[in-house]
């Protein structure tokens, strides 16, 4: 099994990225709103939308959202979470490369590092054609990935935390051009053990093939509060991209 699909479905995921809330996922939408025109009634398709934090933060502005992720555990977590937070979003458990839609999106989504698990890079740019095929005409699409020179120039090697009894364990190393995590989850004498490995796009493979794909890049920020994006200090590259 790919190590994505095991590792979102497990009851870890959650635990281990806690930190990556409603909160924060807050503060992307409002960036977002601040540097994309939407019409009130604008549609937005969330590719990869985990447990749904930044589409019920773009539902709760009256958009019409549809979500799309493989996890089946994220989705119900994403369908629960909506349900308490009052809006309804339109859910489907697909694999992003392969979702298809009559239907053509205003604003497409793909946030928190949702590309780059698959071996091959044509497979991991498919989804930003897929987003560009699915977008209408001057759609914009966002696209959230970690900047890989502040990645690697910061990488913590190991880290611990605690997440209610769970003593959770991360191993990072940098592995050709992927960057490795191994994760182990223990509580009492049960051990889980996880695996992340996630290619390490620069700034220019990104732009090039969101160039090459079709997309005018608008702008492009590098931190959630909205600073422009410097390869040396940024932590993020969030690309606005227009059809
Ligand atoms: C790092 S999480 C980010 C989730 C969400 N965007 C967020 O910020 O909370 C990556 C997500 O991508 C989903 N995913 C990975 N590969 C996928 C694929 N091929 N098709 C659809 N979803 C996928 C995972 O299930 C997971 O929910």
């Amino acid at each position: 099994m790919s190590w994505y699909k095991d590792w979102f479905s497990s009851e870890g995921y959650l635990k281990v990225y806690s930190h990556r809330d409603d909160v924060e996922a807050e503060i992307l939408a409002e960036l977002i709103m601040k540097n994309i025109n939407l019409n009130n009634d604008a549609s937005v398709l969330d590719m990869a939308c985990g447990a749904g934090r930044h589409s019920i933060a773009l539902a709760k502005r009256g958009f019409k959202v549809t979500a799309v992720d493989l996890s089946e555990r994220l989705l119900i977590e994403a369908r629960k979470n909506s349900q308490i937070a009052g809006v309804e979003i339109n859910y489907m458990l697909s694999d992003i490369r392969e979702f298809n839609s009559e239907y053509k999106f205003d604003l497409a989504l793909n946030l928190f590092t949702s590309i780059g698990y698959f071996d091959e890079d044509n497979e991991n740019f498919s989804v930003i054609k897929k987003a560009y095929d699915l977008l209408k005409k001057n759609g914009y699409f966002v696209l959230d990935y970690f900047n890989k020179d502040y990645l690697v120039k910061n990488l913590v090697p190991t880290s611990v935390i605690s997440v209610n009894g769970d003593r959770i364990v991360q191993n990072r190393s940098i592995k050709g051009n992927r960057v490795v995590k191994n994760i182990t989850i223990a509580k009492n004498s049960q051990v889980n053990e996880f695996y992340e490995s996630v290619r390490l796009f620069s700034f220019d493979e990104l732009s090039e093939t969101l160039s090459k794909t079709g997309f005018k890049i608008e702008k492009v920020l590098g931190d959630f509060k909205g600073n422009i994006f410097d390869k040396t200090i940024s932590s993020r590259i969030i690309f606005i991209a227009k059809k």
